[in-house]
């Protein structure tokens, strides 16, 4: 058994992703996840392959505005392999949200083999509220590029982020 006590395994669990940006499918999960788990650890995936639209200091940031305050919730950004920043952060599980049949194949194949690296780490599927199922990072970029509303998509903090970043034409309702 490593340092991690009988206690700590179900305190901290940590929540990983691009978050490019977050949505309210994630901060969902979140919320629902800190019914379960005593504190929540957001894991920033630093990928510059990925060429993220949001910098990873800006996704951090974004993420740390929009749980301000809430002091079971700690965002930070990580590189490398995720069962090894589970281990360094003393935790021992990893949620993953699980919208659809789609989503299942890569999130079977992923938790799989982070048991294989490591089967004292167990990831935890969580279903989006209803409301969220159809909601992903990519769509609300596209939604937003194209003029479309992001209302009960995104947190404000999100909206207010893409219109600093882009300046997008709203298309008019009246010909
Ligand atoms: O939001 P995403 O892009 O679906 O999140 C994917 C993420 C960050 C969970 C995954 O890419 C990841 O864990 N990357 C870290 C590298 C790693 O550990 N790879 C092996 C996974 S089996």
């Amino acid at each position: 058994m490593s340092e991690i006590t009988q206690r700590q395994k179900l305190r901290k669990a940590v929540y990983p992703g691009s978050f490019d940006p977050i949505t309210n499918g994630h901060v969902d999960i979140i919320k629902r996840g800190l019914k379960i788990f005593d504190s929540i650890l957001v894991a920033v995936l630093e990928n510059p392959k990925k060429k993220p639209l949001f910098s990873t200091k800006e996704r951090v940031s974004i993420i740390q505005d929009v749980f301000a305050g809430q002091k079971n919730t700690e965002v930070k950004s990580f590189h490398g392999l995720l069962i090894d920043f589970v281990k360094k952060n003393k935790a021992r599980v990893v949620i993953r949200g699980l919208r659809a049949i789609s989503d299942f194949e890569y999130e079977f194949q992923m938790a799989l083999m982070n048991m294989k690296l490591d089967p004292e780490i167990e990831t935890f599927f969580m279903m989006p509220n209803l409301s969220y199922s159809f909601l992903s990072s990519n769509l609300v970029k596209e939604i937003y590029m194209l003029g479309g509303c992001l209302k009960g998509l995104v947190p404000e903090q999100v909206e207010k982020k893409l219109r600093g970043k882009f300046k997008v034409k709203r298309p008019s309702l009246n010909p």
